[in-house]
């Protein structure tokens, strides 16, 4: 029996006016890694992705989506259908509060605006999560280890994926694969190699049906 995969990738964008966007330095390369390992173990691929340089091939179902509430409700669409699920997305975790539908003049020498919080898609696939496997990824600039152990559990994952800022649009990586006993693997490759080692792990974690 083969698993299918739902993976978040790439940034998301949130529109202050209709130019102008809050968003992040995500690549998507890792996402794209992920899936291109995924396809040729997997029952289904389907990747919600999105704006990004990344490209998915046909066997892939590529859906993509520009904000992180398009995000959310597309990975919550195909939630069930999937099997293990991959946060490798770099979602926006604040949008502006008002929408400009008018582009803003820069009349003004400063310009003040609200943000308000996006729903943190792993931690609510966390809580209904069951038997399927989740996996999430931490993206820190210090204290790397303990606030990737945090995210673990507060997000209820099988594991987490824990790397540098280093890791951003480049093609090589380290990073730590920590589930809830610890430290599995560390990875100082590119990420086709670190995609590898994420898609072997969650499937011998499905077939198991356990982490540690
Ligand atoms: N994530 C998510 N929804 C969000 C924010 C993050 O699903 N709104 C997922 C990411 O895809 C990643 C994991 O949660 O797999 C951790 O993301 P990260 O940006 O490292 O951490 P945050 O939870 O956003 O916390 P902080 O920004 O405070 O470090």
């Amino acid at each position: 029996m083969k698993p299918t995969f739902l993976i978040t990738s790439g940034p998301t964008r949130e529109f202050i006016d209709p130019v102008r966007f809050i968003s992040n330095s995500s690549s998507g390369k890792m996402g794209e890694a992920i899936a291109r390992e995924a396809v040729k173990k997997a029952q289904q691929v389907i990747v919600i992705s999105g704006p990004s340089q990344a490209r998915f091939s046909a066997k892939i179902k590529c859906i993509p989506v520009v904000s992180s509430r398009e995000m959310f409700e597309k990975t919550k669409k195909y939630f069930s259908k999937a099997d293990i699920i991959i946060g490798a997305a770099a979602v926006s975790d604040y949008r502006p509060k008002n929408y400009k539908k008018q582009k803003i003049k820069k009349n003004n020498s400063f310009l003040n605006f609200n943000l308000v919080k996006n729903p943190d898609i792993l931690s609510c696939l966390g809580k209904i999560k069951g038997k399927k496997v989740l996996v999430g990824f931490a993206l820190e600039t210090h204290n790397i280890l303990n606030s990737a152990k945090k995210k673990l559990k507060t997000k209820n994952l099988d594991f987490i994926v824990a790397n540098s800022l280093k890791s951003i649009g480049s093609d090589k990586t380290t990073a730590w694969l920590i589930d809830k006993c610890g430290i599995m693997y560390k990875v100082e490759n590119n990420k086709n190699i670190l995609a590898r080692r994420i898609i072997d792990e969650s499937i011998r974690i499905w077939k198991n049906n356990k982490t540690c």
